[in-house]
């Protein structure tokens, strides 16, 4: 121990007799292990800002977000998991298609730009980087958006998403949210169902990481015990530092660690100070405390701009990144700690996914289905097979269980919508 302290005197002298400052110290690091981001919600703003119309902006530099290639450059930003998110209101309506508009449009940016490349495994994350492009990954923020379906989850996958939140701010059929705000698919006791633990198990099968940020502390560890690879919390910070039911327990991250899994953490202001305004410090806290609890083997950066309002000081943009690096360098995290964080942490937790992939080869797609009683959505066209009773359906198939039901929760979203609620 004594030594490393010494060889650390020793560097910084050195630095400062050399003029070589902890500013280019950062600047080395992060050209030498760019960043690995777990969320940003630069596909939501298009929507809001500019339904999706892509041509009518250059994404080298855009107003009124905090996202364009410009800052992820200057920002040492290599990987950027892009998060399909589509608002819980659409649950038991259009969320499928919604989420397929958003896969669409970052498929798109990431094909139409030079600068981006769309990527699927940790192999193209690694040629991505050696050929100096910003690489996607599409990341699915919430279950709802699968619709109770594991061949639509699969056909995201088909499409290229890699990773999945179980839940946004509803609970799912099968998952729960961290959120009270909406009053859907309440239960008690089983906070990942039958059906759930299925979902689960064929995001193994497929490797798709699993993603608890935005589930109830129940879901999350049901989640985490049921999964065969690690896991990620690919936006969420520490609740001992700042009590926001969006942040992971202490308990909760000692599972995380056994698992091998992953928490990237997230800056907006909120799960930062539990107020709307935070500095670099109170950030650092965060990584400060939960390295102490876990090890800096467990934690990455998850910025989650585009998805929150108010940002820390100093923390504006996806450019301002080295800031938050140099502030930890300067309450003497390791460059190989910091390498970790930035993205080696990262890189080894979706390996781990590939490998329990490759290790249920053999094993088929899961025809696990959820019962009509439990996703009891008007919306939902039920096929039958023919009925063999005699007593005859002649469209041969069914709406589920009507309930008016739907009318109240759009304006319970509706409601909710003004509230711009997002994170
Ligand atoms: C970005 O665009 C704004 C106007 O929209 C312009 O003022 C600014 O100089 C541009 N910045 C860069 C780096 O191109
Ligand atoms: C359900 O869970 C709650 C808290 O998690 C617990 O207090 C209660 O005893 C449980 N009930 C049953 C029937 O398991
Ligand atoms: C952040 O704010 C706290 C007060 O809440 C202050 O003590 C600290 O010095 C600030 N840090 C920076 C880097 O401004
Ligand atoms: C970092 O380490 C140096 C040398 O061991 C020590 O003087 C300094 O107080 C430490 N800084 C922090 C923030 O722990
Ligand atoms: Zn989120």
């Amino acid at each position: 121990m004594k030594s490393v302290g010494h060889l650390v005197v020793l560097s910084s002298l050195c630095c400062v007799i050399s003029g070589y400052s902890d500013r280019d110290r950062v600047r080395d690091l992060m050209s030498k292990y760019p960043l690995i981001d777990g969320h940003n919600d630069l596909a939501l703003q298009l929507r809001k800002l500019h339904n999706n119309r892509l041509s009518q902006i250059d994404l080298h530099n855009v107003s009124n977000v905090a996202t364009d290639i410009n800052r992820l450059q200057a920002g040492h930003v290599q990987t950027q998991m892009f998060a399909v998110y589509v608002m819980c209101w659409a649950q038991e309506k259009d969320a499928v298609r919604l989420a397929l508009e958003q896969i669409d449009v970052v498929r798109r940016m990431c094909t139409e730009y030079q600068d981006f490349e769309l990527v699927t495994s940790t192999q193209e994350i690694k040629h991505s980087e050696m050929n100096r492009k910003i690489a996607c990954l599409i990341s699915l923020e919430g279950g709802h958006s699968i619709d109770s379906s594991l061949p639509a989850l699969r056909m995201f996958y088909q499409l290229g998403v890699r990773s999945m939140a179980l839940t946004h701010t509803c609970n799912t059929p099968w998952a729960e949210s961290s959120s009270k705000l909406y009053n859907v698919y309440q239960r008690q006791n089983n906070s990942l169902t039958h059906f759930g633990k299925a979902v689960v198990e064929e995001m193994n099968r497929l490797g798709m990481i699993v993603d608890l940020s935005h589930t109830s502390w129940e879901t999350a560890w049901a989640a985490l015990k049921h999964s065969r690879a690690p896991v990620i919390f690919s936006h969420s910070s520490s609740f001992s530092i700042c009590n926001h039911e969006r942040n992971v327990p202490d308990w909760l991250l000692q599972e995380l660690k056994k698992k091998q899994g992953l928490i990237m953490v997230n800056l907006h202001s909120k799960f930062i100070s539990c107020r709307d305004e935070a500095n670099i410090s109170h950030v650092a806290d965060h990584f400060d405390h939960i390295k102490e609890v876990i090890g800096a083997a467990s934690i990455g950066v998850g910025g989650d701009y585009e998805g929150a309002v108010s940002f820390p000081q100093g923390l504006e943009d996806v450019s301002k990144y080295p800031a938050l690096i140099l502030e930890l360098l300067q309450r003497n995290w390791t460059e190989s700690e910091l390498a970790d964080v930035l993205r080696r942490n990262f890189l080894r937790v979706f390996e781990e996914v590939e490998r329990v992939r490759d290790q249920l080869k053999s094993t088929g797609p899961s025809e696990v289905q959820i019962s009509v009683e439990e996703v009891q959505n008007p919306c939902r066209l039920v096929l039958r097979p023919p009925d063999t009773t005699g007593h005859s359906d002649r469209s041969g198939s069914s709406r589920a269980r009507q309930e008016p039901k739907g009318l109240l929760m759009l304006s319970i979203g509706l409601l909710l919508s003004s509230l711009h609620m997002i994170q």
